[in-house]
């Protein structure tokens, strides 16, 4: 009996260490966890300082919020200012318009001309045709700030630049009533439900003034949330573009549906190619793990699949032994299939996005001795190159495997090239 005793006393304390050690070990690594970069860009264009001192108090504001670091940049001038070299701003650097994309959020901030953006910033903004028709800024978190004169169309400059960002698809940021209880109201003050301005041309007080700051500040913030939440679900798949349309002929409503629109089929030269070839794309399979089907990073999208076709795997097995080497290449063109159904998704549902195919590997689950791996891995090259024509030429890798995921015959892994 106190045998048994003596060994329910230890085994208590043996669980008790257990648990005390995993509960220190998750403090310890929620002490380690780093917060999450997030990068915020502060793009302005000024002429006498006024807006680069509120994009200072912008940045600022953004730099408040937990993780968050302010990118300040100017744009380029169409024309140098004279003394540029004297002013205070002459040290920001200058940004280039394929940059913005790299930004988990934007405030552009400019003075008003004419009730508008100024020449520089629409001329900027004007070299951004590639970025839009890539689709790279949508869902990407955007507010305007601006330096006005008298403040004559400061609100109309504000919603007229929010016309640029909302054919970006971006996520305007207002300032609502933000911080207007805590701004000095016996003197005339910027701040717009649109986004804050300065009343330069206003005295009494140094412009812009100390609420104009602070309320520049705030809307900083409130950007940086915004971009926060843009962080977590940037890399999300896009929702399946719309690829049918049936008319219910009772309620009139238009359905989706699996066979291809004949207008859509137009707008897409690849989709065009698929037709032509008698090829439909399978539905994208979803991940099986903690991982992603796709992950873009800069202008390259990384893709690995296996020959899954309905949610089960296409002629499992060996190569040589379970599986012949006719069907191994059915299941390699099944996976390469299914790489493009991602691909497609990775560029926004338009595989004419794709700029080029980089890089393919092929994985063969085969004996030992097995060398004919890459007459297999033909069917996959060469159904890319007769989708995507000469940009789907690639380098290529292929493997022996002594066994692949879900028994699959074949894995795939491929890098492309966005435009
Ligand atoms: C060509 C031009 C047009 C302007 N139009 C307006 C205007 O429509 N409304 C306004 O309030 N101020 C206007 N201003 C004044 C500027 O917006 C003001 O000086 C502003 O503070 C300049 O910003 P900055 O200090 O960043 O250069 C204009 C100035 C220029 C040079």
């Amino acid at each position: 009996m106190n045998f048994i005793n003596s060994i329910r006393v230890k085994t208590g304390l043996l669980v008790g260490l257990c648990l005390l050690s995993i509960l220190s070990l998750k403090a310890q690594r929620k002490m380690n966890t780093k917060p999450t970069d997030l990068k915020v860009l502060v793009l302005f264009n000024t002429e006498s300082g006024g807006t680069y001192k509120m994009a200072k108090a912008m940045a600022a504001g953004i730099e408040k919020f937990p993780g968050a670091t302010a990118v300040l940049k100017q744009v380029p001038r169409i024309k140098a200012l004279a003394h540029e070299d004297k002013q205070a701003f002459a040290q920001v650097p200058y940004a280039s318009i394929d940059e913005l994309p790299d930004y988990d959020g934007i405030a552009f901030g400019s003075a008003v001309h004419f009730g508008n953006m100024s020449a520089d910033m629409r001329y900027f903004l004007d070299q951004s045709v590639g970025i839009w028709t890539a689709r790279k800024l949508e869902g990407k978190p955007a507010t305007v700030f601006m330096s006005a004169g008298s403040g004559a169309g400061r609100e109309a400059a504000i919603l007229s630049f929010w016309s640029t960002l909302a054919v970006h698809g971006m996520v305007i940021v207002p300032t609502g009533i933000m911080g207007n209880q805590e701004i000095d109201k016996t003197l005339p003050q910027g701040n717009t439900a649109f986004g804050t301005t300065s009343l330069a041309g206003a005295n009494a007080v140094t412009r812009p003034s100390e609420g104009e700051l602070h309320l520049a500040a705030l809307q900083g913030y409130a950007l940086a949330k915004a971009a926060k939440g843009y962080q977590a679900t940037k890399d999300s798949a896009p929702m399946a573009p719309l690829t049918a349309a049936k008319t219910n002929s009772t309620t009139g409503t238009i359905a989706a549906g699996s066979s291809t629109i004949a207008g859509a089929a137009t707008r897409s030269k690849i989709e065009a190619r698929l037709k032509a070839l008698n090829i439909t794309l399978p539905d994208a399979p979803a991940p099986v793990g903690n991982y992603k089907p796709f992950r873009i990073s800069g202008k390259q999208v990384f893709i690995n699949q296996i020959a899954l076709n309905a949610g089960k795997v296409d002629h499992p097995g060996m190569v040589g032994t379970e599986v012949t080497e006719e069907q191994a290449k059915l299941a390699t063109r099944q996976t390469l299939l299914n790489v493009l159904a991602v691909l497609k998704q990775a560029a926004g549902g338009n595989l004419d996005h794709i700029k080029q195919a980089v890089q393919l590997t092929g994985f063969f689950y085969t004996a030992a001795g097995y060398t004919k791996h890459a007459v297999l891995m033909n069917e996959a090259s060469n159904l890319l190159v007769e989708i995507l024509g000469e940009n789907g030429m690639h380098t290529r890798a292929t493997v022996g495997a002594s066994s692949l995921p879900m028994n699959s015959a074949v894995e795939i892994q491929a890098i492309f090239e966005l435009e």
